[in-house]
């Protein structure tokens, strides 16, 4: 038996019927820039995520850095935020001429809270959490510090569509917030995409003038802004599978619960949720004894697993210049050495996942 890690090839089959008549839709109207889908799609993701405002734009990458820049972030800023995340999140921030200042993380792989207080300087001008793998930060210790300092908190929710903490949506919680439709996220285009959040008019003005080269009409812009929209045919898609993402988060937490289930070794750790949290598991997590090893045992046996990531954002090497050193943050450290998402979609059945945990159980059997 085969297992993938992803779902992509499984889901074009099971929805392409659905992909290729909104391709044609929109091909044959012959308009496929800021049309009508892109504004349905905006007000679908405000009904799901209970925002005022939505903007459909390339990429979360691009959301992230539009969301920074809407509130002012520059050279000279500083923001914190955690080592564990993908490049963009640091990326973002340091786009905009801002350092980003790493704080290290709690047992939930998210930044602990008991650490930003530390950090937070003159130059402070924004908290950014990033709901990692899935799983929300702990909302109410961060926004008490950004209330207490008057440091905005900006989600970095590109993992987080489909995620809540005490029954409110990921996105929900910062002055705005940055998603990714990234082809591999629970909510994923066919390509390249992300959108933004936010209940503030202003940031939504200011993000909607930017992502269409600041133009207020055809021979006018305002200012310089970028091309960031979304496509319509992604748009549309979009659309059509937020309509599935309860599902699809539900069949990802079963998953979860399978996997629990089978794995009878202590060698690894499958961190805990909160009661009141709902994981999206856009990746499945752990920390695994002997990773590489185990990784290698599994391949062999056509298993395919991956490391979300081996090396955390202050030791890449685009962070020299920041002046951060292996020791600075122990714990985001140790975790890149353990860390392994083990195969997790959708279309995976219970025969499959319990043959993946009786692979782990007998790699670890004599260990
Ligand atoms: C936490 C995080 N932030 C930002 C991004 C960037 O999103 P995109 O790939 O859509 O640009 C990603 C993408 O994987 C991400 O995981």
């Amino acid at each position: 038996m085969k297992v993938d890690l992803i779902d992509l090839k499984y889901r074009y089959l099971d929805e392409h019927e659905q992909i290729l008549k909104s391709i044609n839709k929109l091909l044959k109207k012959g308009n496929l820039v800021l049309t009508d889908e892109v504004k349905s799609f905006e007000d679908n993701i405000c009904s799901f995520t209970g925002m005022k405002y939505c903007l459909g734009l390339n990429s979360g990458t691009d959301a992230l850095m539009m969301a920074l820049w809407s509130i002012g972030i520059k050279k000279g800023d500083e923001v914190i935020t955690t080592p564990i995340s993908f490049i963009a999140s640091a990326g973002a921030i340091a786009h905009l001429g801002a350092k980003p200042v790493f704080v290290d993380i709690g047992d939930d792989l998210n930044i602990n809270p008991k650490n930003i207080e530390g950090a937070i300087t003159s130059k402070t001008k924004a908290i950014m959490p990033v709901h990692w793998g899935g799983r929300i930060c702990e909302m109410d210790s961060i926004l008490a510090i950004s209330k207490k300092y008057k440091i905005p908190v900006i989600e970095d929710a590109a993992q987080g569509m489909g995620a809540y903490y005490k029954k409110q949506h990921s996105g929900s919680f910062g002055l705005v917030s940055a998603f990714s439709g990234h082809p591999l996220k629970n909510l994923g285009a066919i390509g390249d995409s992300g959108f933004i959040v936010t209940n503030n008019r202003k940031i939504f003005n200011q993000i909607k003038l930017y992502r269409n080269h600041g133009l207020v009409s055809r021979d006018n812009a305002s200012i310089f802004g970028i091309n960031s929209r979304i496509d319509s045919i992604n748009a549309e898609i979009l659309s059509f599978r937020l309509r599935k993402l309860k599902s699809v988060i539900n069949r990802r937490n079963k998953n979860v619960k399978l996997y629990r289930k089978y794995i009878n070794t202590d060698k690894v750790l499958i961190p805990d949720n909160k009661k009141y949290e709902v994981n999206s598991y856009v990746m499945f997590l752990t920390l695994c004894e002997d990773r590489d090893k185990l990784q290698k045992y599994l391949l062999n046996n056509n298993i395919q697993s991956l490391i979300y990531y081996g090396t955390p954002l202050h030791l890449h090497e685009a962070s020299k210049v920041y002046g951060y050193r292996r020791g600075n943050f122990p714990k985001a450290e140790n975790i890149c050495k353990k860390v392994l998402a083990f195969p997790h979609h959708q279309y995976l059945n219970e025969i499959q996942i319990k043959f993946v945990c009786n692979k782990i159980n007998s790699f670890y059997k004599n260990y």
